[in-house]
């Protein structure tokens, strides 16, 4: 598992180096190559390999893949702002607000955003330009006010609310939140390549929650000096996550039962989706 995310990480560092070239010295251009450095990378894999389960080699996919770590990384950036999570360490450094200011912080999302569109639109995207608009207005749906970005809201609202929310309303946050990109990510590959992004779709919507699962853990039971987070802020900001409502044992185990459902679902490619399996596995098992 770890060379897949090597060889993802090195891939996707790469593509960036060439785009950010042109890129001057000014706080906001500086910026955008800070938070774009680091990170594991987990969504470009999974772009890479259901790109590959579709034939697509990952010269092109890579283009996609860059550009859903160019819109996670702006997620990230203005979810760290003051007036949303105001934290300090992000992947191990200073957050983009606390290296420069917050308006920086505010542009350089914006910057990430925009750039996650234009890598779509180019051609080594895709030669087809249906495709292309495809994976664009995909992209826009799932990380806007019906996907990440709805998610980001009910995440801060859920922090003043009168009664904790209960399981259903978490999972259905956390789908929002964290599950949109990531079942972008699994089903871009569909997409580039035509295929029926049903079952990629089922298992990202389990290895999406898992994902979650694992975040609320780690926030709890993680050693900051890996996660490069400061650890037991939910917590402590009293906000009801997987953790607080299931008990660590029992969310644990949720966790490994929704990665089981997440292989399950993508039994038909076969031997072909073993990567695939790993990384519903590592998401689980992961420290950061
Ligand atoms: C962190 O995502 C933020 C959430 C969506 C919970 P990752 O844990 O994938 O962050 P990086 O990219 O590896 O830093
Ligand atoms: C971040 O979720 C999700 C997005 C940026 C969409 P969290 O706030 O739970 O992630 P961490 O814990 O800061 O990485
Ligand atoms: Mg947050
Ligand atoms: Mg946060
Ligand atoms: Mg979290």
């Amino acid at each position: 598992m770890q060379t897949e995310l090597d060889r993802c990480r090195q891939l996707v560092q790469t593509c960036f180096k060439g785009v950010l070239a042109p890129l001057g010295q000014s706080p906001v251009e500086l910026g955008v190559q800070y938070a774009l450095t680091g990170g594991k990378r987990l969504r470009a894999l999974l772009v890479l390999e259901s790109a590959a389960l579709h034939d697509i080699e990952s010269a092109q996919s890579v283009w996609s893949a860059a550009a859903i770590e160019a819109m996670h990384a702006y997620s990230l950036v203005h979810d760290d702002l003051p007036c949303m999570d105001d934290d300090d360490l992000r992947r191990g450094q200073p957050t983009v607000h606390k290296k420069w200011n917050e308006a920086t912080a505010v542009l350089v999302g914006d910057a990430l955003q925009t750039l996650s569109f234009e890598l779509l639109s180019r051609v080594e995207t895709s030669s087809s330009s249906q495709i292309r608009v495809d994976l664009i207005a995909s992209l826009a749906r799932a990380s806007g006010a019906q996907g990440m970005v709805l998610g980001q809201a009910q995440d801060i609202a859920a922090e003043t609310a009168l009664t904790p929310l209960d399981l259903t309303a978490i999972t259905e946050l956390q789908a929002n939140k964290t599950g949109a990109l990531i079942e972008w990510s699994a089903t871009a590959g569909a997409i580039l390549g035509g295929g029926d992004p049903l079952p990629l779709a089922r298992y990202a919507r389990a290895l999406g929650l898992a994902f979650q699962i694992q975040d609320d853990i780690l926030d709890v039971i993680g050693d900051s000096g890996k996660t490069g987070k400061a650890v037991g802020k939910d917590q402590d900001a009293g906000k009801a996550t997987f953790v607080s409502l299931l008990g660590l044992e029992a969310a644990q185990k949720r966790a490994a039962s929704l990665v089981d459902e997440a292989c399950e679902a993508i039994g038909p490619y076969g031997n072909r989706a073993e990567t695939l399996r790993a990384t519903a596995r590592f998401v689980i098992s992961r420290e950061t």
